[in-house]
């Protein structure tokens, strides 16, 4: 592993030949170190999934170089968002908006909506510049861990699971960006951060509703996961689809064609990260409005496939609904 000074501009042009292949490079900000790759790369982000060994797939933020970044890649802009991103931006508040679909769904882990913002440390700045992409990113602590604010923090962490790491000194504030969103004129506060409910209050009626524990597991994170409108069961292979009026996730490529009307193979040669890649993408595809049923393959618990399952097995639950 090596630690650069995000400073220099030779550091930046290896980050971004790095994150051009869909590697993950750890850069600074200034609320915590992220854990970056191309948002645009599906393959990328999904190693991010990887290193972090979170046990579900959260959606990142999408950090973006220039203002005007989010007519590209959001869409219905509240018409409060002109003054907020004027006054936080480049700055610690991040913005959920509506995606538009260049976003990965694998981003936004299926959400239609995302979180986004304009860093103002240079370094990262620079370094989504030098890419011309955004960059997604969830703070650089493995999962459970607190956020680093120094390039030390990240490099103990992840010893021997990262290439690359921008030193950019210690992020000055030390906390995560406050995450809201703006409905009917008004702010409500996601996760409180690095930008006061006061500062906010100067743009617009400002509210902060407790979440109730079945809204949420965990201060700050939100009741965010997609789940497909049509019933999921999880089958252990896919000889066992008794329906054909149905669509199949399968993991990797099977011999017998699957009876199900619909298939999809996450990875055909069966590489988790390949198969994270695709699977958000596929299973919205996959539930549709003409089939009665999804069946999803078992995916191997290992690596990013705990995640996966841990999804549908959500999905599967939502059976009944
Ligand atoms: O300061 C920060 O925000 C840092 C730096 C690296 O930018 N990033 C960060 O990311 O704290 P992370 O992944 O640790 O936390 C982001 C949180 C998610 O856990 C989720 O709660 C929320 O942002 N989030 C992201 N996209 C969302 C969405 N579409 N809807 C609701 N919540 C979202
Ligand atoms: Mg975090």
């Amino acid at each position: 592993m090596e630690i650069l000074n995000g400073f220099e501009p030779t550091s930046i042009e290896k980050a971004v030949e790095l994150l051009r292949r869909g590697d993950v490079v750890a850069f600074p900000t200034e609320t915590v170190y992220g854990l970056g790759a191309d948002a645009l790369n599906p393959y990328g982000v999904a190693k991010i999934f990887e290193i972090k060994k979170r046990p579900r797939f959260d959606p990142l933020i999408v950090h973006i170089g220039e203002k005007d970044w989010i007519f590209k890649f959001a869409e219905n802009i509240p018409p409060e968002t002109t003054r907020l991103i004027d006054k936080f931006w480049p700055g610690p508040l991040t913005i959920i908006l509506n995606k538009k679909d260049v976003i990965p769904d694998i981003v936004t882990a299926g959400l239609p909506t995302m979180g986004m913002r304009m860093p103002s440390h240079p370094v990262a700045l620079n370094l989504i510049r030098a890419l011309r992409n955004p960059i997604a990113a969830p703070s650089a602590n493995p999962f459970g861990y607190m956020s680093p604010t120094k390039a030390t923090h990240v490099a103990k962490m992840f010893e021997n699971e990262l290439s690359l790491i921008l030193d950019g000194g210690s992020s000055t504030f030390g906390i995560e960006s406050t995450i809201i969103s703006i409905k009917e004129n008004k702010i409500y506060i996601r996760r409180h951060g690095a930008v006061s409910l006061e500062e906010l209050s100067e743009i617009a009626e400002v509210i902060h509703e407790e979440k109730k524990d079945d809204q949420c597991g965990v201060p700050g994170e939100l009741p965010y996961h997609y789940a497909p409108h049509k019933p999921l069961r999880i089958v252990s292979f896919p000889g066992e689809v008794k329906i054909a009026n149905s669509s199949l996730l399968a993991f990797k490529k099977t011999e017998k064609t699957p009876l199900s009307k619909y298939v999809k193979y996450l990875s055909q040669r069966g590489d988790m990260r390949e198969a994270a890649a695709n699977f958000f993408s596929y299973l919205i595809e996959l539930d549709r409005e003409d089939v009665d049923i999804i069946y999803a393959e078992k995916i191997p618990e290992v690596g990013l496939g705990k995640a996966m399952m841990e999804r549908l097995k959500k999905a599967a639950k939502n059976v009944g609904r």
